[in-house]
């Protein structure tokens, strides 16, 4: 397996060495994809609606990229759509549905869970004030539903179900073959089809995206998630499934999102994809093993942690704790200090400090949610990496407490 770049000095704790911890919230570019994109930063600018040789090669750079994410889909290259990321992905997924099947008298009421991103319950948020009805399932105390319990939501007016994959803060991974299966199977009952879309934004590094096994209607990525460049992502959207654009404009992705294509942008997605999908197997055995590593020196460290997640249906590389008596910013600034960069939570909400819906949901206690901290791994870890964090680990979490006790 092709290492990704590693930027950071080997020893850690060395000046000017950084361990990056954050993978889940943003991961290096990779070279193979800067090297696919440069051309299109370049000399090859041309627009790709453009009628003259240079836009006939951006054109066809644009079509190749759809191509290879079509394969990895199991898709055809016109069920492909590209955006500008996961988060206009999703808004477009459950929007562009949901107001096409209200159109279609078909219903106004969406099925999701509590923990989703915010990219797709401020959607749903959103369609609440133009009459739709959301209905957000509970999870259990892992972060899981049950394929039965998202079947049994569905109505004969149910417009759209979005499940996430697999939770950004914690690590859950859903069952979603199954969901699929049960939604379908209940869909038929009720007489008709009821589109399921799935956030799949954290998954693509460590799961297959095939979306006949999976048996979902609408699928989003974002590429900056597994080395593509930010400002690049894909909308999977089944032929037949109805969809109102939600970008109108020149009628560019088949009328689906309009505006110039950024070129550069699919055909480093479609490139790190690729290469992201080849790696799966290698990248989770890595991340395994250097977050069994990172835990046990953790708990070594700090016998009191306490693990999110599922125990075992969560992603290789996420490793989500809390601390009792202190605040995760407080923490993540102590190890920032520590050039140990980090996550409170999930970086996409960490500009609001609030406790995580996510962790509220599964029904961790206020006190201990707030001192949550995620860290997410990357292959190219080394284990001397891992053992540094470990050990710098006690020190910033009493740092932690300190800073939260009431002056004397
Ligand atoms: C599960 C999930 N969905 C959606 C998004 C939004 O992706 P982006 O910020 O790249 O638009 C993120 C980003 O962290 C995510 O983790």
């Amino acid at each position: 397996m092709t290492p990704p770049p590693v930027t950071e000095p080997e020893a850690p704790g060395a000046p000017g060495a950084v361990v990056y911890l954050d993978s889940a919230a943003s991961a290096a570019l990779r070279p193979e994809a800067l090297e696919a994109m440069l051309p299109y930063l370049t000399g090859e600018y041309a627009n790709p609606s453009a009628h003259h040789e240079r836009g006939r090669r951006a054109h066809e750079a644009m079509e190749g990229a759809r191509d290879a994410v079509a394969e990895v889909f199991g898709a055809i290259p016109e069920e492909i759509v590209f955006t500008s990321g996961g988060t206009e992905s999703i808004n477009a997924a459950v929007k562009g549905v949901a107001l096409a099947q209200s159109e279609a008298g078909v219903g106004r009421h969406i099925v999701t869970t509590e923990i989703e991103h915010h990219a797709v319950l401020h959607s749903a948020q959103y369609l609440e004030r133009f009459g739709f009805e959301v209905e957000l399932l509970p999870v259990d105390e892992c972060g899981r539903v049950t394929p039965d319990q998202v079947a049994a939501s569905l109505r004969p007016d149910t417009a759209l179900v979005s499940i996430g994959y697999a939770n950004n803060e914690v690590g859950t991974v859903q069952p979603l073959a199954e969901i699929a299966r049960a939604v379908r199977d209940r869909a038929h009952a009720l007489g008709r089809r009821v589109p399921l879309h799935t956030d799949a934004v954290q998954v693509a590094n460590t799961h297959a995206l095939d979306v006949d096994a999976l048996g979902v209607d609408l699928l989003s990525l974002s590429g900056h998630k597994f080395g593509g460049p930010k400002g690049s992502g894909v909308l999977y959207l089944r032929r037949g499934i109805p969809f109102l654009e939600q970008i109108s404009g020149g009628g560019q992705e088949r009328q689906r999102r309009s505006g110039t294509e950024n070129v550069p942008g699919a055909v480093g997605f479609a490139s790190a994809l690729r290469l992201a999908q080849d790696e799966r197997e290698a990248f989770s055995a890595r991340t395994s093993v250097l977050r069994d590593r990172l835990l046990r020196g953790m708990r070594e460290a700090c016998p009191e942690v306490r693990v999110n997640g599922h125990p075992t249906e969560h992603l290789p590389h996420n490793l989500h704790v809390c601390f009792s008596d202190l605040e995760g910013e407080t923490l993540v600034a102590a190890l920032d200090a520590r050039a140990i960069e980090c996550s409170a939570g999930a970086a996409c909400t960490s500009a609001t400090w609030e406790p995580s819906h996510v962790l509220l949901a599964m029904g961790v206690p206020i006190d201990l949610a707030i001192g949550s901290l995620r860290m997410t791994l990357w292959p190219s870890l080394t284990e001397e990496q891992i053992d540094y964090v470990a050990g710098e680990l006690p020190e910033a979490v009493a740092q932690s407490r300190r800073a939260v006790l009431p002056a004397p």
